[in-house]
């Protein structure tokens, strides 16, 4: 079975946005949502941190099992053939989802391992290029001590850690492009940080504590006129929003299945061509070699480069029936819905005494979620009020500790809804949250 992709036309043919009906009908397709949490219909609104499944997608990796499991790439039988070729029909299906090739398109466990991948591959390629080793390219990637590698504050620790290891490794030096108090990206700034000592600029599309959807073509634009690599989280966007990567033009991108609809435990590395195919592997073993001696390996292209030992088949599989559930969903409408449920919430958030919510206010540039503060309760017992009547969220810092410090909090509250969500799940929120203080007399 070929998993393929829905022409752009019938998406044209929709009405512009998802609205509650069609959100009940869609939410049919999800049977997790279906039950009572202590006692009350589950209200489920911790997406940003990890989404629910529907059955097309429960139905494609069970389908595998019954149908197609077996080893890819390296039988000669039956079932692994197709068991390969479901495979890498999941990575055209995934590549067409982004707008990448077929060959850019490499699969991780999540995003943590994709940016991981390509900080550990980095430091490789200082090492080769000074044994002379691989492609002469590789000397220009490779970081030294002077070299700049800039992040922003508002980065998730995994797209903020495997910097400052890289630059402990290499000598390079990490530096920040702040924010302002609102949660926006000094931009003002960023032109003064990125320069000709940059090498590689990573950051977030859409920030999972503020929501902020960051200037990505700007900041593009600044990383290339200094030749830096630019790496783009896309963990919060591409969920959520068209994500086309050539015409964002970045170097590379990552993001994680299990935050769009797909299980756990797969994930996407975009990587132009050009870098993919002189940058050295990651993981070394099985399935990803030409030739092997005693001594040495030569290392097949990518994608199987960079995809050592057994892989994700199965996942791989669900992670194609999730893009096309969202395509077929529409991702322009599902972006415009949650448009609409995070103004309500913050807006609503921000009609309530004692809260202060993160992030650019309602109407700005921002994804569907909302983080907040109540004033005199802690996080966790906000958390497990709302769990007390059947509402989902996340507590804590998010793995967003320097982004927390910086606004003066240990923790918050956030509340992020996707295209299964009603404005009554939004009202239900916050008709719970305006009794948080009084509950706890704060
Ligand atoms: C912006 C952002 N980046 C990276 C990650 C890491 O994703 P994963 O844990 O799936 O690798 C997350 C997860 O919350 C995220 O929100």
């Amino acid at each position: 079975m070929a998993l393929v992709s829905t022409p752009a036309s019938l998406e044209q043919a929709l009405p512009a946005t998802l609205d509650n009906a069609e959100v009940l009908r869609i939410r049919n397709d999800f049977p997790v949502l279906d039950q009572l949490v202590n006692g009350r219909p589950l209200v489920y609104l911790d997406s940003g941190a990890t989404s629910q499944n529907p059955l097309s997608v429960i139905e494609a990796e069970q389908e595998f099992y019954e149908q197609r499991n077996a080893a890819v790439h390296r039988g000669a039988h039956h079932l692994a053939v197709e068991a390969t070729e479901a495979f890498e029909d999941a990575r055209q299906t995934v590549a067409d989802f982004i707008g990448a090739d077929y060959s850019e398109t490499i699969w991780t466990s999540n995003a943590t391992e994709g940016l991981n991948l390509i900080s550990y591959t980095l430091s490789t390629a200082g090492l080769w290029a000074a044994q002379g080793r691989g492609d002469a390219g590789l000397a220009d990637l490779a970081l030294k001590p002077g070299d700049e590698i800039v992040v922003t504050e508002m980065e998730h620790h995994a797209n903020l850690i495997p910097w400052q290891e890289l630059a402990f490794r290499t000598g390079a030096t990490l530096r920040y492009i702040p924010i302002d108090d609102a949660g926006s990206l000094r931009m003002d700034q960023a032109g003064d940080i990125i320069g000709s000592r940059t090498k590689v600029l990573a950051f977030t599309h859409a920030s999972n504590v503020l929501g902020t959807i960051n200037p990505v073509r700007e900041l593009v634009a600044l990383g290339r006129a200094v030749g830096a690599l630019v790496v783009l989280d896309a963990c919060q966007s591409a969920p959520h929003m068209v994500l086309d990567v050539k015409k964002l033009d970045v170097d590379f991108a990552v993001f994680s299945g299990h935050k769009m609809l797909a299980p756990t435990g797969i994930g996407v590395l975009y990587g132009k061509q050009e870098l993919l195919d002189i940058l050295p592997p990651f993981l070394t073993g099985g399935s990803m070699i030409t030739t092997v001696t005693m001594e040495r390996a030569e290392y097949l292209p990518a994608p199987q480069r960079f995809e050592a030992g057994t892989q994700r088949i199965s996942q791989a599989v669900a992670l194609a029936a999730a893009a096309n559930y969202l395509t077929e969903t529409g991702l322009d409408r599902i972006h415009r819905w949650e448009t609409e449920l995070g103004g309500r919430m913050v807006t609503g958030l921000e009609s309530i005494p004692g809260i202060r919510v993160l992030g650019p206010a309602a109407g700005g540039e921002r994804i569907g979620l909302a983080a907040f503060d109540v004033e005199g309760v802690h996080a966790h017992d906000v958390g497990q009020f709302l769990d007390s009547r059947g509402i989902a969220v996340r507590v804590g810092h998010h793995c967003a500790q320097p982004l927390h410090r910086r606004l003066g909090l240990t923790a918050t509250t956030r509340a992020s809804a996707y295209l299964y969500n009603t404005t009554d799940d939004v009202d239900q929120f916050l008709d719970a949250v305006a009794g948080v203080r009084a509950y706890f007399r704060a």
